[in-house]
C-alpha cells in the first residue's frame, strides 16, 4: 500500500505525505484519484470456488435449518461479484424473497459498477455453464447478471474503519480486504462484525485471511475460512 501511494504522490510532485494530504483534503480529483489507487477492486464470481462450495453445501443449508428468512452482509462487496454469487446460490434453495442481502464498500464508483451488473469474462472464469446459463445474458463480449438476482441486492456506502455497523445478521461475508488493514484496525473490525452477527450465525473470510484467536472474538472455528459466533 505504501509503495502504490508514493508512486502517485510523487507522479503529482509532492515530496512527503503531509503535504500530499493537505492536497487531497482540498482538491476533490486529487482525492478521488487517491481513493482509486488505495482501493483495490479485483474481485470475481465464485471466488476461491472451494469456499464457495462449502457455503453452498454445509453454511447455507445449516442456517436454513435454523430459520427461513435469512439476513446476509457482504462487507467490501466491490463491483458486486460476491454478493451476487451469494444470492446465485441461495436461489438454488429458496425464493429471494425470503433473504435480505445488503452489499457495502467504500468505493462509490465500484457500487456504482455493482448496481450495473456487467462483467467481462475473465470475471466469471470460476461460473459453471449451468449457473451462467441460470443467471446471465450475453451483451456483447460482457455478461450481464439476471435481474431478480440484481434486484434481490442492496447496495450502501460503508467504510469498515469509520461507521457504524448494521446488526441482526446469519452471514457475513468479509473477504480479501482485511489484509490491508493494521492489527489494531483488524481487532476493531472483528470486535465490530461480532456484535452484528446473531448467535450460531456465520462469519466468512477471504482465504489468506485465517483469524489469530477467534475466541477473542465470541467466534469458533466451523470450517476452514468459515467462523460461527458462539
Ligand atoms: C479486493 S476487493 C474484495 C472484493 C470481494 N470481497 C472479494 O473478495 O472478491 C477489496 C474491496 O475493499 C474495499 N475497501 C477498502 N477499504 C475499505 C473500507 N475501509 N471499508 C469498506 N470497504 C473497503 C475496496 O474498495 C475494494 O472494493
Amino acid at each position: 500500500m505504501k509503495r502504490r501511494l508514493t508512486s502517485l504522490r510523487e507522479k503529482r510532485g509532492y515530496n512527503n505525505f503531509g503535504s500530499y494530504y493537505e492536497a487531497i483534503v482540498e482538491n476533490s480529483s486529487l482525492m478521488d484519484e487517491f481513493l482509486d489507487r488505495m482501493t483495490i477492486n479485483v474481485s470475481e464470481f465464485y471466488r476461491n470456488r472451494k469456499r464457495f462450495e462449502v457455503l453452498e453445501h454445509k453454511v447455507i443449508p445449516y442456517l436454513l435449518g435454523k430459520k427461513k428468512r435469512l439476513k446476509i452482509w457482504s462487507a467490501a462487496c466491490s463491483t458486486g461479484e460476491e454478493p451476487y454469487t451469494l444470492a446465485m446460490i441461495l436461489s438454488r434453495y429458496i425464493s429471494l424473497d425470503q433473504v435480505d442481502i445488503l452489499a457495502t464498500d467504500l468505493d462509490r464508483n465500484a457500487l456504482d459498477r455493482a448496481k450495473e451488473g456487467l462483467y467481462h469474462e475473465r470475471s466469471l472464469k470460476e461460473v459453471t455453464p449451468q449457473v451462467k446459463h441460470n443467471h446471465f445474458t450475453k451483451e456483447g463480449s460482457y455478461y450481464r447478471v439476471g435481474k431478480d438476482i440484481r434486484d434481490s441486492v442492496t447496495f450502501k456506502e460503508h467504510n469498515l474503519l469509520a461507521d457504524n455497523y448494521p446488526g441482526g445478521f446469519d452471514l457475513i461475508v468479509c473477504r480479501n480486504v482485511m489484509i490491508y488493514f493494521t492489527e489494531q484496525a483488524k481487532q476493531v473490525i472483528y470486535q465490530n462484525f461480532s456484535q452484528a452477527m446473531n448467535e450460531e450465525s456465520i462469519f466468512f473470510v477471504g482465504s489468506t485471511e485465517q483469524i489469530f484467536s477467534p475466541q477473542k472474538y465470541g467466534f469458533e472455528v466451523y470450517d476452514t475460512f468459515f467462523y460461527k459466533k458462539v
